[in-house]
């Protein structure tokens, strides 16, 4: 698969031949190799020398009593030196064709070359087993950069995000670039925040997203908008997030939901299956209610059955009080049956239940099936009818476990959802090289926030509620379905969009919903809402993760494989050190002062 333009042979304007494109076919050639030493081998008189450059390695051999002049001026030569070699492509000797290399069958016989620059002994080996910290690698992210598998994310990152760039020019999307010096724009995250020189006290935030410029934009009429774009949110970090990301982001206008999804899963099919993911529209489309309840997240991961189901009904008036009480309080007695498992070890078990108290949940129940007889944990507390439904609803056979979970919905469907992943890798469930992706939709327009005591967006607050749900928007809100949709495969959000709010007078009723008064929203919102008033068009759009997106294709497990220069977990960049303390005179042209002792 080569999506670059320029070919990794010769450069015309050095004739410079690439050291990982030698082949069979150039035996004969001169060629000119420039690139770094990536081995050296002395062997009775011979030098070999491994060259390795962008694309690829090869072998260069000096014979000394041929060519004194070479070897003198190459004899120096170590790890990561950069060097200038010429010389004629041979065949290689049958015994020494190595078969592992893509240039193995050839080798370049020096006869004239130079060194370019010199190197220390590495922090890092480049080639082979990788052997240094992750706190080395970042501190010298140069060197690991250099090695082969950073390299091909680099170029996977970029194939990837020039055949975007072509899909949406050729459904008439128009790149846009929105500002990074901005105000807030609410994604549920922290700012970014940069004080301003020239407006003592004020300040910009860095864009969490360039949301409310694509909506905008629409209002210009630009009609089809999208935008290769960075983001920075100061969150907790994970294996999936870093403070500064970027988005494939996208907007259009006179579009209802089934447009953008389609354009996205055309999208998806062009990227994915190149790089071994195969991804065949349309993709399941799975309610936020249905998600939660079956897979128990609202990233549901669709490798592997455990479906789980609720078995509330049948357990309402059992003898067993964890169940009674847990239903007649409103709650929930839910599970899912792992075929094969009935013979867990003790502390399998003892594992699931710290899990399932990691996640509030007061532990976990099992359900075994064996020797054609339902064995509950707890011994005699249900009768054999709530045996048989249970063992009937969880579709649990001979041989299997059924874990149990009696809790408030909400906090069983999460546990659940935890266990349901945990158990397919535990008995290994999840198949090598199967991807699915799906849709989640209908999702909850707002949620309660305990600790801040007020309902807040489950997307943000742009996002346009269900015109079917629009009457409970005052009086029952949690009750109000949006327009969102998630985009997921494998269990990873990638994406996120909705159908946006494009009246004042809705906007304004949902800022009031979320406790944004009237004054707050003109403070902050004013630009929008005014907008809003001047002729703006039905639109909507999303937004993936292109770090994700990467991270999956190249089968890495942290995006900060696909990021050129990422951040630590704290956030910190280990190369250049930042965040930084500043000059105490650029301080005072801020006019920033920090209290004695800080
Ligand atoms: P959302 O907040 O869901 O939507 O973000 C969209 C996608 O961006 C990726 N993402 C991240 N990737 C790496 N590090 C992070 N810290 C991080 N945070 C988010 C995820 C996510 O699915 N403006 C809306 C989109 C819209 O409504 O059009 C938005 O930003 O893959």
């Amino acid at each position: 698969m080569s999506g670059t333009g320029k070919s990794e042979g010769e450069t015309s304007e050095t004739g410079r031949t690439r050291a990982g494109t030698l082949r069979a076919e150039d035996v004969g050639k001169r060629v000119r190799l420039k690139g770094w030493i990536a081995r050296r081998r002395d062997l009775g008189g011979l030098i070999f020398l491994n060259l390795r450059d962008r694309s690829g390695n090869a072998q260069v051999v000096i014979h000394p009593e041929d060519r004194p002049k070479v070897a003198g001026a190459l004899d120096p030569v170590r790890l990561e030196w950069v060097v200038e070699v010429e010389g004629e492509v041979r065949r290689r000797g049958d015994d020494a064709v190595n078969p592992e290399m893509e240039t193995g069958e050839v080798e370049v016989v020096a006869d004239g070359g130079r060194i370019l620059s010199r190197a220390e002994p590495l922090p890092l080996a480049i080639e082979g087993e990788l052997d240094a910290t992750e706190e080395t690698r970042l501190r010298y992210r140069y060197l690991d950069l250099r090695r082969s598998t950073l390299q091909g994310n680099l170029r996977l990152r970029h194939e990837v995000t020039l055949e975007v760039r072509n899909y949406f020019d050729e459904q008439g999307f128009y790149e846009v670039e929105t500002p990074i010096l901005t105000r807030s724009t609410p994604e549920g995250a922290r700012d970014y925040l940069v004080p301003s020189r020239i407006h003592p006290r004020s300040f910009y935030a860095l864009p969490q997203s360039p949301q409310l410029f694509k909506q905008i934009l629409m209002v210009s009429g630009v009609e089809r908008y999208f935008q290769i774009a960075r983001c920075f949110r100061d969150e907790d970090l994970r294996a999936d997030r870093q403070p500064e990301f970027t988005q494939i982001d996208l907007e259009l206008s006179f579009v209802e939901e089934d447009e953008v999804v389609e354009l996205v899963e055309g999208l998806f099919e062009r990227i994915f299956p190149p790089r071994g993911i195969p991804c065949r529209p349309p993709f399941r489309r799975i309610p936020y209610p249905e998600a939660m309840l079956r897979y128990g997240t609202d990233r549901p991961d669709l490798r592997f059955g455990l479906e789980i189901h609720d078995l509330s009904d049948l357990v309402e008036e059992s003898e067993f009080r964890a169940f009674r009480g847990t239903v007649g309080e409103g709650g929930v007695v839910r599970g899912f049956a792992v075929p094969g498992a009935a013979d867990a070890s003790r502390s399998q078990a003892e594992s699931w239940a710290e899990l399932a108290r990691h996640h509030g949940a007061q532990g976990v129940l099992t359900l075994k099936r064996r020797g054609g007889e339902a064995e509950f944990q707890v011994k005699n507390v249900l009768s054999s009818g709530e045996l048989e439904g249970m063992t009937e609803r969880l579709s649990l056979e001979e041989g299997g476990l059924a874990l149990i979970v009696a809790a408030e919905e909400e906090l069983a469907a999460t546990t659940l959802g935890a266990l349901r992943k945990r158990l397919a890798r535990d008995f290994d469930l999840i198949p090598e090289d199967t991807h699915v992706f799906c849709w989640v939709t209908e999702f909850p327009l707002v949620a309660w926030d305990d600790e801040e005591d007020r309902w807040t967006s489950n997307h943000h607050p742009f996002t346009a509620p269900d015109p079917r749900d629009l009457e409970l928007l005052e009086e029952d809100p949690g009750r109000v379905r949006s327009r969102a949709y998630d985009v997921v495969l494998d269990g990873v959000e990638l994406g996120g969009g909705s159908i946006r709010i494009h009246e004042r007078s809705l906007q304004e009723r949902v800022f009031q919903v979320l406790g944004i008064d009237a004054e707050e929203a003109r403070e902050r919102f004013g630009f929008l809402l005014e907008a809003l008033t001047y002729g703006a068009p039905p639109h909507g759009g999303i937004a993936f993760g292109l770090d994700r997106i990467v991270m999956l294709m190249a089968g890495a497990s942290s995006i900060r494989d696909v990021i050129p220069f990422p951040k630590t977990t704290s956030a910190t960049c280990l190369m250049t050190d930042a965040p930084a303390e500043v000059d105490p005179e650029q301080l005072e042209g801020l006019g920033i002062r920090f209290r004695s002792g800080e």
